[in-house]
């Protein structure tokens, strides 16, 4: 299978959501429909060239599985964000170069579930498309979403989830928890933390433990803290989802199934790395105690594949077909993935004078 590529795609619609926020919709032509399909929870990557870099972010589609012919993603302007910034002012008929859908983060549609979905700021972005997808498409299932902002001014996405609300009366929930402003209900005010989750559960307002799949997208604190109060209110790890944003300094959630521990020898200087893309093999030379694979790569003018370059997105993936490399973190990478041969190129620094990585393996 062919590794992903960039298309370059019209603008169909350009919606404000916050004073920092839009939802930007691309039209998907006809002959990249199978392209463009996707599984609620997945995002595109976009790419522009900003202040004269060539840049990549990724963000989350919130389209509902039933939007033929439109693919929709929610930007939130963050701090020192350039890229959050420019498609603040992106508009209708605008050009930009995306990356078909990606990303694990999903909820198959099919069957009867009871669906817990805790978001943070824009982490309602998948969690609209599967609370959307999920409710149109399972009729028996129900979803409980819990959304936490500081504000009601930076809700995004509010007259989609209070159409949700009237259209699904029975079988969605939706709790707005906010931590600068005062709401009725005393219970609904404050973080979105450990103490919060532990006291809902208490109270009745979510019930985790009979929960099919949780699903929590947010900062990486937030989901540390749900993560840990969810295994404490006995929910079973398998049960629990999660999509990163940035992460935030320490080890990584993953760092265990990291394969640099299994991997023997000191680092190389200037190791020969052939890379396997597209059926056609390019050779670049790394040098392990300055570049990663991706760094070098793009140095030397090769386009391999990446979105996040920090280890969440799995964009990179490739396997190392012979060799071995060591990855700086791992936030995305499964344990038999690892088991299996598969590195990230973006966290990738090889150890053997010569590494082959093939992106095209899956
Ligand atoms: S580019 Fe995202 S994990 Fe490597």
């Amino acid at each position: 299978m062919a590794a992903p590529r960039f298309h370059d795609l019209e603008i169909a619609a350009v919606r404000k959501q916050t004073p920092d926020a839009v939802a930007i919709t691309f039209a998907i032509p006809e002959d990249l429909s199978d392209a463009f399909a996707f599984t609620p929870g997945q995002y595109l990557t976009l790419r522009a060239t900003v202040d004269g870099e060539d840049m990549r972010r990724s963000y989350s589609i919130c389209s509902p599985l039933d939007d033929t012919g439109r693919r929709t993603v929610g930007v939130k302007r963050i701090a020192d964000g350039r890229f959050s910034s420019f498609a603040q002012g992106l508009k209708k008929g605008d050009r930009i170069q995306v990356m078909p859908p990606q990303g694990r983060f999903t909820a198959r549609i099919g069957g009867s579930h009871d669906y817990l979905l805790l978001a943070a700021g824009s982490g309602i972005t998948p969690c609209l498309s599967i609370a959307t997808s999920v409710l149109a498409g399972e009729p028996q299932s129900t979803v409980t979403l819990l959304y936490a902002n500081r504000n009601s001014q930076s809700v995004m996405f509010l007259d989609e989830l209070n159409d949700l609300k009237d259209r699904y009366t029975n079988r969605f929930t939706l709790l707005h928890m906010l931590d600068e402003e005062i709401q009725d209900v005393e219970i609904m005010n404050g973080r979105l933390d450990a103490d919060k989750l532990e006291t809902l559960a208490r109270h009745g307002l979510i019930d985790p433990k009979s929960a099919d799949a949780i699903y929590i997208c947010g900062p990486e604190p937030m989901i540390r803290a749900a993560s840990t109060a969810l295994s404490a209110l006995g929910v079973a790890e398998d049960r629990l989802k999660f999509e990163l944003f940035t992460p935030a300094p320490g080890p990584a959630p993953k760092a265990a199934a990291n394969g640099a521990a299994k991997v023997p020898g000191a680092t190389p200087a200037g190791a020969a790395v052939e890379i396997i893309l597209d059926g056609a093999r390019r050779l670049i030379t790394v040098d392990a105690s300055a570049d990663t694979v991706l760094t070098a790569a793009t140095r030397q003018g090769l386009d391999i594949p990446y979105s996040c370059a920090g280890g969440m997105c799995c964009t990179c993936r490739c396997r190392i077909v012979e060799g071995a490399a060591t990855m700086d973190e791992n936030f995305s990478l499964e344990p038999w993935e690892i088991e299996a041969g598969f590195t990230l190129a973006c966290q990738s620094r090889p150890t053997t004078e010569r590494l082959v990585l093939d992106f095209d393996a899956q």
